[in-house]
């Protein structure tokens, strides 16, 4: 069957306005946003932010409520069926079928997606050398660690080699080591060719995995672009005070030229300036100290991530003047 609707775009993921509500509630509430071919791109969002009922919309395993979305040219509403064709899917929950093999599993997963057997037996010895399974090909799925599970269920999600790869937080639960190794997996996948969708919360996963984030909260994308687009539109740097009195010096820098935003640590605060931090600094230290509030640390650096995610979904924030930036950057992140 053709496909009623193929885009001319280089777009393998187009979503435009798209909501989700389960009864009255509004998990996902009117997101847009697109995907490249090649991209891997990632949803960095806090429990229950929308990710994985996004995701499951588009994999057709949720149905289109409201608005648009197409994956590799299919529309998950006219063509569920060529979109399933066109994707591998690894689940947030564990799915696997606890009854069979390591090997049934994958053998099982191909049968599933009609890949010829010679295809689908090279692939499931690639795969189980991939994902370090090769000594438990024959073990039965229930018997492996959680790790191992997570792993097979990536190595099942890569069997049909999709034109595009949906992750729903793909290292929840492994150790730093092993994630590390799934990163390196999943971009050499994204190097052949698979275009990638993850949602994650790590903030280091998006970081280091992803050409583009979105970070999305209350089922609203708060901000999209690269890694080093939404550091460096959060403000120039983050300097870090401890004070011998914090709650008073916040109040004091709380209008400050060039300081952008407050954000109490455990034992201090940061500040985000829009300005080069070493010549904002002094001027802070001298206005503390005027108020005899004794600087106990400073530390200057670059923003993170972390700081990112927190000036975006943070409550702590005074951002009430920053919304015509954080239009712009939306504008900006859809190419
Ligand atoms: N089947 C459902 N019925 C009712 N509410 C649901 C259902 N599934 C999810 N929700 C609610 O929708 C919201 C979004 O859930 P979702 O699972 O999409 O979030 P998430 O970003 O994937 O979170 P997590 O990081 O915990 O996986 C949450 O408030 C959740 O409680
Ligand atoms: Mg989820």
């Amino acid at each position: 069957m053709e496909p009623t609707a193929r885009w001319a775009t280089e777009d393998m993921i187009l979503v435009e306005n798209l909501e989700h509500a389960y009864g009255d509630f509004k998990a996902v509430d009117g997101i847009s946003f697109s995907v490249k071919k090649g991209e891997i791109f990632s949803f960095l969002g806090p429990n229950g932010a929308g990710k994985s009922t996004a995701i499951n919309v588009l994999i057709t395993l949720l149905p289109l409520q409201k608005g648009k979305a197409m994956i590799a040219g299919y529309d998950v509403t006219r063509n569920p069926q060529q979109v399933r064709e066109s994707i591998g899917i690894v689940f947030q929950d564990i799915t696997l079928d606890r009854e069979m093999t390591v090997w049934e599993m994958l053998e099982f997963h191909g049968r599933l997606y009609n890949m010829p057997v010679k295809e689908r037996r090279e692939r499931i010895g690639e795969l189980l050398k991939l994902v370090q399974l090769e000594s438990k090909r024959d073990e039965f799925a229930k018997k492996l660690s959680g790790g191992m599970k997570r792993r097979l269920e990536i190595a099942r999600g890569l069997m049909t080699r999709p034109l595009v790869l949906f992750l729903d937080e793909p290292t929840i639960g492994l150790d730093p080591q092993t994630r590390m190794r799934m990163w390196e997996y999943i971009k050499g996948v994204n190097r052949e060719g698979t275009t990638i969708f993850l949602t994650t919360h790590y903030m280091d996963e998006a970081d280091q995995l992803s050409d583009r984030i979105s970070i999305i909260d209350h089922g609203k994308i708060v901000v999209t672009g690269t890694s080093w687009e939404l550091k460096n539109t959060l403000g120039h740097d983050v300097i870090y005070l401890e004070t011998d009195n914090n709650v008073r010096a916040q109040t004091l820098l709380e209008n400050f030229p060039a300081i952008r935003a407050i954000k109490p640590k455990t034992k201090g605060f940061n500040l985000i300036v829009t300005e080069d931090g070493t010549k904002v600094l002094p001027g802070i230290i001298d206005h503390l100290r005027a108020a005899q509030i004794e600087i106990t640390t400073i530390n200057l650096k670059k923003p993170s991530m972390d700081d990112v995610f927190v000036f975006y979904t943070g409550k702590e924030i005074r951002d009430e003047d920053q919304t015509p930036a954080r239009a712009r950057f939306m504008l900006s992140g859809r190419r």
